[in-house]
């Protein structure tokens, strides 16, 4: 394994240079972009990896299955759907126009933008800094990795262009989507978006959707069976967002990208893997990392499908 992971790097770095690292959150632009990195957990708790799998990233969309795990831990799901669909989109992540013209003005799926704000705001907590504190720590015990840490630099330059994060909560705080203080809510969500990880972090929160919830390194029962599937089904469907589908064709595997170029991605039964590569395709999603992770499924015939 930790021979095919090397001559996988190698062989996909070349792709990084059809991409581009994100500049709308100004910060990210100063990533590398011929960044490529991979590491893997297994459910035995065999660890691999290969390239630039030490890159600190920030975490960016792939919070949002943090944010799910807890409001599937804190809400009755039918309470849930009551605020939040798990429907795909074609659009992209931080699209407007569904809120208004389709869905009862729901977010489609808890993994896009809107339906990230919304999430937070079903996660238990009085004040907005207790819904963080809740999800930044579960996120701490998920990855095994106390010492996580907010990017202050990436927070204040999402802060300072986060406006269509303001359109999108606004509006829902219009329609009684949420019921928060606009600003607050929208504090949570770029701290999350800020938070710093390697691979390792992104696989070990992968290895617990693996094993149906316990992480291998300790064994701790993290998250039930269900809430498993429910947040495997999500991400299978839209956790590329409007890459999902080819994503399925040609991967296969239940996963969630960010912004910052990470990818995590669950095989069922068997293994997490975290990705990094900061150079984007026109979906936001890590251009190398898609390609990598589609010649590891291939070589080990690790789709679901
Ligand atoms: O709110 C944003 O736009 C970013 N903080 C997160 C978006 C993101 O990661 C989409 N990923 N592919």
């Amino acid at each position: 394994m930790q021979n095919l992971l090397y001559s996988l790097v190698d062989k996909n770095r070349s792709w990084t240079q059809y991409g581009n690292v994100a500049t709308y959150i100004p910060e990210l632009s100063n990533s590398n972009p011929d960044t490529l990195g991979i590491f893997i957990c297994d459910v035995d708790g065999n660890e691999y990896y290969a390239g630039d799998y030490k890159t600190k990233f920030t975490i960016q969309s792939i919070s949002k299955i943090a944010s799910f795990m807890c409001a599937l831990t804190d809400n009755n799901i039918n309470k849930l759907y009551t605020k939040i669909s798990c429907a795909p989109t074609s659009d992209g992540f931080n699209s407007i126009i569904n809120l208004e013209t389709k869905n009862s003005h729901k977010p489609l799926n808890p993994m896009i933008n809107s339906g990230a704000i919304a999430t937070i705001s079903l996660v238990y907590g009085l004040t907005a800094e207790d819904k963080f504190n809740r999800i930044f720590g579960f996120l701490k015990e998920i990855t095994n990795n106390p010492n996580l840490k907010i990017n202050y630099n990436v927070y204040e330059s999402e802060k300072n262009t986060g406006d269509r994060n303001r359109a999108l909560a606004y509006y829902m705080k219009s329609t009684g989507i949420i019921d928060d203080d606009v600003d607050e809510i929208l504090d949570v969500y770029f701290k999350l978006c800020s938070i710093e990880v390697t691979c390792k972090d992104i696989a070990y929160m992968s290895v617990v959707l693996a094993t149906d919830g316990f992480l291998p390194c300790n064994n701790k029962q993290i998250l039930s069976k269900s809430i498993c599937k429910t947040v495997k089904a999500i991400m299978t469907t839209c956790g590329m967002y409007d890459g999902s589908g080819e994503f399925a064709v040609n991967v296969g595997l239940p996963a969630k990208s960010g912004v910052g170029g990470g990818i995590a991605a669950v095989v069922p039964k068997k293994m997490g893997i975290g990705v990094i590569g900061p150079s984007l395709d026109k979906k936001g999603n890590s251009i190398g990392g898609v390609k990598l992770l589609e010649d590891l499924s291939n070589e080990l015939e690790l789709s679901i499908f």
